[in-house]
């Protein structure tokens, strides 16, 4: 299939505020020099936020990154990740049809699509709901056959069950993703016959399917709000760039909704750089010079100006926390921070069983620091692993207070090491 830009184009694309403050701190990843390797998430949060990957899209992401355009575009068009056309607002459904799809019943899926969305792929519905496509293996063949609705896989498709979840989506139901014959995972659907102990502690629905239903944003247009803006791996607690009051050549976002260059370094504008509808070639020029200065921002830290934190207020156990969160009934709510101490939290993702969504959970729960989670009582795992939204029991199924006191007892390296035969 050719892969072209569409015929139609609008006329603009800029980030919102919230998605340009994320794209910056992705920038922020990648050291001086190499920016340019932040475009597939760029582009991809370009998608997010407008369903399909426009021109003026690419162009942008070109004029963020200081690439020329036909560089962001062979990205674009080599990746069938990326739509080029528009797609349906509610949802696109990538039907596989690689072997094992394809020998599970690939066509009758695909036939149903036909029927209820378009007689043709990349075809929005006739009430511009849905779009389809036939795409390559996704790597979900023992759950075949599938396929990927907005960003979720959908696994285990009969005709009937693809008919029953389009009818969903069209009725605004999010129906859970997942195996949809009634299977956890990849087991048989009989059940286990054997590692039956992996049942027991495990969450509603498998990993993936949970993490869609935790995170909720399966066919949701992403504007940049529902994501935490933070970048620990900056200096600052983890700041977003732009919270660093007064801090030299920092970026800051200026009239988002104008077209690209919306970006301008206040402390040494460059020629032509200030926000304006249409960038001139000159400014565009100018533009390319972001990165750089966006690299020196990060690279200066945190400035003198910035006033030392101060001290977290500690949330009683039994009152509310700054998120409202209420005594619940069981258990002994532990000590919770307000924020960080002096401003930087311990990378909890160190413990096992802790990724970015439960991080983030526990900092909501005002925990932080390793310390306060191996000083945690029976009680408090208790409290802690009934409150985990969508990961009950967590604490006590990987042992996070076993792993932080190693932590603190013998300090990152060591644990490290031992967490590679889970020796703890
Ligand atoms: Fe369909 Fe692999 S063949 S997911």
């Amino acid at each position: 299939m050719l892969r072209r830009l569409y015929k139609d184009q609008p006329a603009s694309f800029a980030f919102t505020p919230a998605n340009l403050e994320w794209a910056k701190g992705q920038i922020s990843k990648y050291p001086e020099g190499r920016q340019a390797s932040a475009i597939i998430p760029l582009l991809w949060r370009a998608q997010e936020q407008e369903g399909w990957l426009t021109k003026p899209a690419i162009e942008y992401v070109a004029d963020l990154l200081g690439l020329a355009y036909i560089r962001a575009l062979e990205v674009a068009t080599f990746y069938f990740m990326f739509q080029l056309q528009p797609v349906g607002s509610v949802a696109h459904v990538q039907i596989c049809g690689t072997t094992s799809c394809m020998i599970c019943g690939a066509e009758d899926l695909f036939a149903v699509a036909k029927e209820l969305i378009s007689p043709h792929p990349h075809t929005v519905s006739a009430d511009g709901r849905f779009s389809w496509e036939e795409v390559e293996c996704m790597g979900a063949c023992a759950n075949a056959p599938m396929a990927q609705i907005g960003k979720d896989y959908y696994e285990d498709l009969t005709p009937e069950k693809l008919r029953e979840l389009i009818t969903r989506f069209r009725a605004g139901e999010v129906p859970v993703p997942g195996p949809q014959n009634g299977r956890y995972s990849s087991e048989p659907i009989s059940g286990l016959t054997s590692l039956k102990e992996f049942e027991s502690g495990r969450t509603q629905y498998n990993a993936s399917a949970q993490l869609a239903v935790d995170i909720g944003e399966t066919v949701k247009r992403i504007d940049g709000t529902e994501v935490p803006l933070l970048t620990p791996w900056l200096k600052d607690g983890g700041k977003a760039v732009s919270q660093l009051p007064g801090a030299p050549g920092v970026l800051t976002v200026a009239a988002p909704a104008a077209a690209p260059a919306a970006v301008a370094e206040p402390a040494k504008p460059a020629p032509g750089a200030d926000a304006k509808s249409e960038p001139s070639p000159s400014e565009k020029t100018a533009a390319k010079g972001l990165p750089e200065a966006l690299g020196e921002a990060l690279a200066k830290g945190k400035p003198e100006a910035e006033p030392a934190p101060a001290a977290p207020a500690v949330a009683q156990p039994g009152q509310p926390t700054a998120t409202g969160m209420q005594e619940p009934g069981e258990g002994s709510r532990p000590e919770g921070l307000s924020a960080a101490r002096g401003g930087v939290a311990d990378n909890l993702k160190e413990i096992e069983g802790i990724g970015p969504v439960l991080e983030k959970l526990c900092h909501e729960l005002g925990f932080f620091h390793f310390d306060q989670i191996a000083n945690w009582t029976e009680a408090e795992i208790a409290w802690v692993d009934q409150n985990l939204k969508g990961f009950k029991g967590r604490v006590t199924r990987d042992k996070w207070v076993a792993q932080a006191r190693i932590i603190g007892a013998e300090g990152l390296e060591a644990f490290r090491q031992r967490a590679k035969t889970n020796d703890y």
